[in-house]
């Protein structure tokens, strides 16, 4: 890569033509944003004045203001207390913060769920989930619906000319606590459901396959969510209604929408989503559509992959974003408070974390939140200003990003350059693929994907993680892991993919059933079977000791196929040599008309993908953009001329004259 580095820590900034950004039209300004969820009201008004100060000093340009205000806003039916948010918005404007500012409707107040009990979500065993947490409301619930809309129209009319506004944001992490509801509300909102997207109860009885266990319907009244039940819920009935609880909320927030849009028509509308770690209720993929922009909060998990997987739910964000940028709306300085222990960032990590999210195309940085709580259940969750005040090396480490995201404000607008190859990744086939009654129940759909995209990272070979239905074309190598549900209009798109000239790559266990959670008959995986040129007559899950060895050194678990192949064009890339598969092909490749298509048959892990990824790559005409001696051990990530070279390792990296500090990233302007 012949490029200059410029070291936008403490360069003077990178000059360049942008594209503004869809949130910042009302500010006119060019930059990355950079803030937090401010919660002003847990604080006595003095703090607020010094709260703008700091805010200053950080380089803050935008904040979240109430996000979970109801109770104060709203303390009694219909009578609304803005006199403090008017103090709040104003504060910002002067000091040339800009406002996301939330319609309030995240967690609803006291005096509402006592005398609406009615509104509190009921889980799959019957048990009501009561007021004193937060977000306790069913999504179904039409009184609740009828009072969120009001506050979402009073906020929008008292603040929708306010010169701070720059974006609504509806409720919170919708679902983050009551994605699912079992209640009576759940259960008529799901038979509507079902009537529009069946009509007819035979339809259902046949998509469901209700002729099993005597479970046939005879009216729509016998229809229920599936809750807990004698023996393992009817598996088409569970997928639904996944499908229909992430589309209850989805309604939420068009719903919010309809009125912000009405009363706001130019105030863009987002909500933030939880593209993090096994946060998987909510179909991404299907909402993207519904927001003005992307945003998403997402929280480090520790661990050997911890780092791999914020760069891959980064990289995913922006494949939901369709390449263009996105809001990181939350993340840490450090600790967060809901993890069985909650590690602190080292030096480092927090400008790490934050700089990577901008490289999969994030153009604002927010953290939740902007001062420590004292008090709650988050007092011991990080913020920009940590309990011991302005002096400490937290704060600094803030205000030292917050110059750096000042430097990169070229960037701004810039969309991500996609790469040659990708990784598919289905909310539906994470959901179908984990259910219960399978053939194992570790099967992790998230981690298969996760370990793919290390196996790239260890390559140097970048790769665009996308939702199943995102467009092909430019692809020399898709890889597909654990695709398990697979209607026949997905496998059309993949086999056209493949004559086009591309690549494909499929896992154990895809292409095993279609929309409705049945099996393809004849043979898995049924409608992939001819483009991968193979027939499995048997699964051959491992139990949790068992392992298996390749012909090419790579140990496989979890799960084995018995594999035949169906033409001699068919490669056998690897073979097992233990196990009850032994002589049999573990890995395949068949060249087709066109491309080609790959079958991975066990899971290997990291390290064992990076070898049979390897062998793809090269077949696929694909190489590493890095130098030799940095894959592996740098990140990279490019938008537009901005390249980001990120520190994989715990040791510093001589790039050639420069020193790329551990936990560093740099840009480089090409
Ligand atoms: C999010 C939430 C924030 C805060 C944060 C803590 O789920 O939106 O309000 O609770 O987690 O990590």
């Amino acid at each position: 890569m012949a490029a200059k580095i410029r070291d936008v820590r403490h360069g003077t900034g990178v000059q360049g033509q942008v594209s503004q950004s869809r949130w910042l039209r009302r500010t006119g300004a060019a930059r990355l944003e950079f803030g937090a969820d401010y919660n002003p009201e847990q604080w006595p008004r003095e703090v607020w004045d010094d709260d703008a100060r700091a805010m200053r000093t950080a380089g803050v340009t935008i904040v979240t203001l109430g996000v979970f205000s109801w109770a104060l806003l709203e303390p009694a039916e219909g009578e609304y207390d803005f006199g403090w948010l008017d103090d709040a918005m104003d504060l910002m404007h002067v000091n040339g913060i800009a406002v996301d500012l939330a319609t309030a409707t995240a967690s609803p107040p006291p005096w509402l769920t006592t005398k609406h009990p009615e509104i509190l979500p009921v889980t799959a065993d019957g048990v009501t989930l009561w007021p004193g947490g937060r977000q306790q409301w069913r999504p179904t619930s039409a009184v609740f619906r009828t009072h969120a809309l009001r506050l979402t129209r009073a906020m929008a009319e008292r603040y929708g000319g306010h010169p701070a506004l720059v974006a609504w944001h509806v409720s919170n992490e919708l679902g983050c606590h009551n994605i699912y509801d079992y209640s009576d509300d759940a259960a008529a909102a799901f038979r509507l459901w079902l009537r529009e997207r069946y009509a007819t109860l035979d339809a259902l009885n046949a998509a469901w396959a209700t002729a099993f266990w005597s479970q046939h319907l005879s009216a729509w009244e016998q229809v229920l969510p599936p809750r807990t039940a004698a023996s393992f819920p009817n598996p088409t009935q569970q997928l639904d209604f996944k499908r229909f609880s992430s589309d209850a909320l989805k309604d939420h927030l068009r719903a919010e929408r309809a009125v912000l849009r009405e009363v706001t028509p130019d105030v863009p509308v987002t909500t933030n989503f939880m593209v993090m770690g096994e946060t998987k209720g909510m179909n991404y993929a299907d909402w993207a559509a519904e927001v003005d922009f992307v945003s998403n909060d997402h929280y480090v998990q520790p661990g050997p992959q911890g780092r791999d997987e914020l760069s891959f739910s980064a990289n995913l964000t922006g494949g939901l974003a369709g390449g263009r940028p996105w809001f990181l709306m939350e993340h840490s300085t450090s600790a967060v408070n809901w993890q069985p222990v909650n590690v602190a960032k080292r030096p480092g990590e927090l400008a790490r974390d934050s700089m990577t999210h901008v490289a999969y195309g994030a153009d604002a940085v927010c953290y939740f939140q902007w001062r420590q709580s004292a008090a709650g259940a988050e007092k011991y969750h990080s913020g920009m200003i940590p309990h011991a005040g302005e002096d400490s090396t937290l704060f600094r480490a803030v205000a030292d990003l917050g110059k750096r995201l000042g430097d990169l404000a070229p960037l701004a607008g810039t969309p991500r350059t996609p790469a040659r190859a990708a990784i598919l990744f289905d909310w539906e086939s994470w959901w179908a693929a984990e259910a219960d009654s399978h053939p194992t129940d570790r099967l992790r759909y998230r981690q298969e994907a996760l370990d793919w995209y290390t196996a790239f990272l260890d390559l140097g070979v970048r790769a665009d993680v996308l939702p199943v239905a995102a467009p092909l074309d430019g692809y020399d190598l898709v890889v597909a892991p654990i695709l398990h549900v697979v209607p026949a209009s997905l496998a059309s798109r993949l086999t056209a993919f493949v004559q086009a000239g591309g690549h494909l790559v499929a896992t154990y266990f895809s292409g095993v059933v279609d929309e409705n959670d049945h099996v393809w008959l004849g043979g898995y995986p049924g409608p992939l079977r001819d483009l991968l040129g193979i027939r499995i007559e048997e699964f051959a899950p491992l139990l949790d000791d068992e392992r298996v060895t390749l012909d090419n050194g790579s140990t496989g678990t979890l799960w084995t196929d018995r594999i035949d192949v169906s033409t001699e064009d068919v490669e056998v890339l690897a073979r097992y040599t233990t196990g009850d598969q032994a002589g049999r092909p573990a890995v395949t490749w068949n060249p087709t008309a066109g491309g080609a298509a790959g079958y991975v048959s066990t899971r290997l892990g990291p390290q064992g993908l990076a070898t049979v990824l390897g062998e793809f790559l090269s077949r696929a005409g694909i190489e590493s953009e890095l130098p030799p001696d940095q894959r592996g051990k740098v990140e990279l990530a490019i938008r537009g001329d901005f390249h980001f070279l990120i520190n994989r390792t715990d040791e510093p990296i001589d790039l050639g004259g420069y020193l790329l500090a551990a936990d560093g990233v740099v840009v480089v302007r090409e």
